[in-house]
């Protein structure tokens, strides 16, 4: 049996145990290094790179190396190795049984685990502390472990990312390069010349804020552990696609109520001789279709909520083993409230709420309680009580506790 390694401390952290643990807007905070998110986010946020001293004074890993490299190991957890030995650079993804690993005794490779938040109530709760930007941006928590030397090579990223220190040190340099080619023929992007203009050594609780496109390069010096809080940030490209795609189903799904789906006729269409040739009555009579598609903002904001809040690909629920029924649900939720599983995503607007990629328009009852518990994460037992007298809520919230969405439970 491998035992957990003395040398990787776990100390409790009381303050991450709030669901909802991110500084208000006007609250100045030393995770950004005394200043307030509002000011963070006027003068860095997608801007330019801060380094913050002891951001989390105290700070050590969410989990210990062994968990992490047993995470690594699960099907549902997507996870890559990056060595660099003999000056080669090699790529593989996960699940790494543990024998796939290399020894930890090992220089110059990275182990980097997504969506730690998803698996582990500490990852969870410390991604939850930047909640003071929307969870539609969001996107998770890496932790990347290396040994000495260990790095993924200079590198930029399309993304905003928070890179916070929470064992060891890594020696970051980072620079605000044009030019931002990659060496041709790799596994990993890797700049062809990086150009730092600054560095610093992170030491446990220090966090570097990136924006996009910031060339950078950590490097472990010793065993090391940082956490990564990455944003997400899809390409309009991607945005047209999948809205389409969207708007295609909606579509579908109002031809199925009844409205006739229109198909392309072409009952003037003459005899060809040249049967090869793609005839202009076709392109205009689809022109034609196509330029019936219309939207408004209301639309756009049902495919982002939805889109946003769809889990990813592979994320599973646990539903309950034993599931309470309705009745036994709620008077268990009475006594401890609910809670929002770590895998659920709750979206909401004016008109509608988004829950793991589904839309549903918000009821005048559910304005009382819905954003709340999408908020908070959590609604608690005595705000539960409240809504316990409509039954198509207790009704929708057992659904959502079936489903392993919520939980009455507090967490493990
Ligand atoms: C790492 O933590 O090893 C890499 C994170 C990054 O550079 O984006
Ligand atoms: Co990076």
């Amino acid at each position: 049996m491998r035992q957990r390694p003395s040398d990787v401390p776990t100390l409790p952290l009381p303050s991450l145990s709030e669901p909802s643990g991110a500084p208000l807007p006007d609250e100045i905070t030393p995770l950004l290094g005394n200043r307030t998110p509002r000011q963070f986010m006027r003068r860095y946020w997608q801007k330019k790179p801060l380094l913050i001293r002891q951001a989390i004074p105290g700070m050590s890993a969410p989990i210990p190396r062994d968990d992490l490299f047993e995470l690594a190991d699960l099907d549902d957890v997507e996870s890559r190795l990056i060595t660099h030995f003999r000056n080669t650079w090699n790529l593989e993804h996960g699940p790494f049984a543990p024998d796939e690993l290399p020894s930890v005794r090992k220089r110059e490779w990275t182990l980097l685990v997504q969506g730690v938040n998803l698996h582990d109530e500490r990852a969870h709760a410390l991604m939850n502390r930047f909640r003071f930007i929307p969870d539609a941006r969001l996107d998770d928590l890496m932790i990347s472990y290396a040994t000495d030397g260990g790095g993924v090579g200079p590198h930029f990223d399309s993304y905003d990312v928070f890179l916070l220190q929470v064992h060891g040190k890594r020696r970051w340099r980072i620079g605000a390069q044009r030019d931002l080619s990659l060496k041709p023929g790799l596994p990993l992007k890797v700049l062809q010349h990086f150009e730092p203009g600054e560095e610093w050594v992170l030491e446990p609780g220090d966090m570097l804020y990136l924006p996009p496109h910031i060339a950078h390069d950590g490097i472990a010096e010793g065993e090391c552990m940082t956490c990564s809080i990455g944003f997400r940030a899809p390409s309009a490209r991607e945005l047209t696609a999948q809205f389409l795609y969207h708007l295609a189903e909606r579509a579908g799904d109002e031809s199925n109520a009844g409205k006739a789906d229109v198909r392309y006729r072409d009952p003037a269409q003459p005899p060809v001789a040249k049967p090869g040739e793609l005839p202009a009555l076709l392109v205009e009579r689809v022109g034609a279709i196509l330029a019936k598609l219309t939207w408004n903002e209301k639309d756009v904001a049902e495919f982002l909520g939805s889109y946003l809040s769809e889990p990813k690909a592979n994320v599973v629920f646990d539903p309950p083993s034993r599931a309470l029924n309705e009745q036994k649900f709620v008077e268990r939720a009475k006594k401890t409230g609910i809670r929002l599983d770590r895998k659920t995503n709750l979206l909401y607007n004016t008109h509608s709420y988004f829950v793991n990629g589904e839309a549903a328009a918000l009821s005048a009852k559910a304005k009382k309680w819905l954003p709340e518990l999408a908020d908070k994460r959590r609604l608690e037992a005595k705000r539960f009580v409240t809504l316990t007298d409509d039954s198509a809520m207790t009704s929708l919230l057992h659904e959502w506790y079936r489903a392993g969405w919520i939980q009455t439970d507090p967490p493990a």
